[in-house]
C-alpha cells in the first residue's frame, strides 16, 4: 500500500484581493493533514468516508476526486488504474483551511507513486489547480501552491512562487465559526460588487495589497505587534468587501478583548475560520473567550521555527 499526505493551510493576508492580482500570504498547517492510501484492486474505486459536510455537496467532492485520478492518469499517459484509493482527512471541509486542495494533492501523490511515476511538485500543483476550479470557479491558485509546496508563500497570481523567511516563530489560534460557507459564492459576490462599483472597490483591493506587503516585512523582521495591527486592518477591508459575517466579527472582537495582538477572518469568509495572533501569555485567555463567543473549535498552530 502507498500512502501520501498534504497539509491544511491558512491565509494570513490578502484573500480575495489576490484574485485581482494583489499579493497574499499563506502558510501550511503541517499538524492538520489529508491522507490518501492506494492499494491494488480489480477496478478504480475511491473511498472518502470522512469527508462529510453540508457544503459542498458530497457529489461534488466525489466528482473532484474522480477528476483528480483521471488527470493523474492522463498526465502519466496511462489508460486505466485498478486501485482502491482511500482518503482520510482531519481538515474540516468548506471552512477556509484548504481541504479540497489537500485531499487532491495527497491523492495525486499517492496515485502517481503507486503507478511508478511520482509527480514533481510543479506538475502536481498544476493538476490540483485544475481541481480547485471545480471547487471555486476562478481560484487564484494560492491554496494549491501553499499546500503542494508545504512552505510559507508570498503569492501573486501568475507569478513564480516566492517563499520568505520567518524571523521569529509566532502562534496563531484558528477558530471555527461552525458555519460552512462556499468560497465560490463569496468570490462571486465580490466580483459582482467590483463590477457594480469599481471606483469604490479598487482602492480596498489596493489597500489589502499594501497591508500584505507590510505584513511580509513584519514577519521577516519578527515584529508581532505590527503584524497584529495589520491583521485587524485587513479584517476591516474584508468587512467592506462583504465577506465577513456576524460570527466572524464576534470572534475577532472577542480575541482582541482578551489580548490577541490581532485577528481576522481567513480564507473565503462568510463563515469558516478566523485567526488570532497570540503570545504564550495570552494564548489560553484568548482560546477561552473564543469558545465563549461561539467558536465550534479552536486550535493553535505555530508558524515558522
Ligand atoms: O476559502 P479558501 O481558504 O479556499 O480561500 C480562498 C481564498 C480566496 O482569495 C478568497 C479565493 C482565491 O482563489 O484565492
Amino acid at each position: 500500500m502507498i500512502t501520501a499526505s498534504a497539509p491544511a493551510k491558512v491565509i494570513l493576508f490578502g484573500e480575495h484581493a489576490v484574485v485581482y492580482g494583489q499579493p497574499a500570504i499563506a502558510v501550511p498547517i503541517s499538524s492538520l493533514r489529508a491522507e490518501a492510501s492506494v492499494e491494488p484492486a480489480n477496478e478504480l474505486r475511491i473511498r472518502a468516508a470522512d469527508l462529510v459536510s453540508s457544503a459542498p455537496p458530497a457529489s461534488s467532492v466525489d466528482e473532484a476526486l474522480l477528476q483528480m485520478a483521471q488527470l493523474v492518469l492522463e498526465t502519466l499517459q496511462i489508460a486505466s488504474a485498478n486501485f482502491t484509493i482511500t482518503i482520510r482527512s482531519q481538515i474540516p471541509v468548506a471552512s477556509g483551511l484548504g481541504s479540497g486542495a489537500a485531499v487532491s494533492a495527497a491523492m495525486g501523490r499517492a496515485l502517481s507513486t503507486a503507478l511508478g511515476h511520482p509527480l514533481d511538485n510543479a506538475t502536481l500543483n498544476a493538476l490540483v489547480y485544475e481541481i480547485e476550479k471545480i471547487h471555486h470557479g476562478t481560484p487564484s491558485g494560492i491554496d494549491n501552491t501553499v499546500i503542494v509546496y508545504e512552505q510559507p508563500v508570498y503569492f501573486i497570481r501568475n507569478s513564480p512562487i516566492e517563499t520568505f523567511a520567518i524571523r521569529k516563530p509566532f502562534t496563531l489560534l484558528v477558530a471555527d465559526t461552525g458555519k460552512s460557507a462556499l468560497t465560490r459564492v463569496a468570490v462571486g459576490d465580490v466580483r459582482k460588487l467590483y463590477e457594480a462599483q469599481p471606483t469604490r472597490i479598487q482602492p480596498i483591493l489596493d489597500a489589502i495589497g499594501t497591508l500584505t506587503k507590510r505584513a511580509r516585512q513584519a514577519v521577516e523582521s519578527g515584529d508581532a505587534i505590527t503584524l497584529g495591527s495589520l491583521m485587524l486592518e485587513n479584517h476591516q477591508c474584508l468587512q467592506q468587501l462583504t465577506v465577513s459575517s456576524p460570527e466572524l466579527d464576534a470572534l475577532v472582537t472577542a480575541a482582541v478583548s482578551a489580548g490577541a495582538l490581532g485577528a481576522k477572518l481567513s480564507g473565503g469568509g462568510r463563515g469558516g475560520n478566523m485567526i488570532a495572533l497570540v503570545t504564550p501569555v495570552t494564548q489560553s485567555a484568548v482560546t477561552h473567550v473564543l469558545l465563549q463567543a461561539g467558536a465550534a473549535q479552536v486550535f493553535a498552530t505555530t508558524v515558522g521555527g
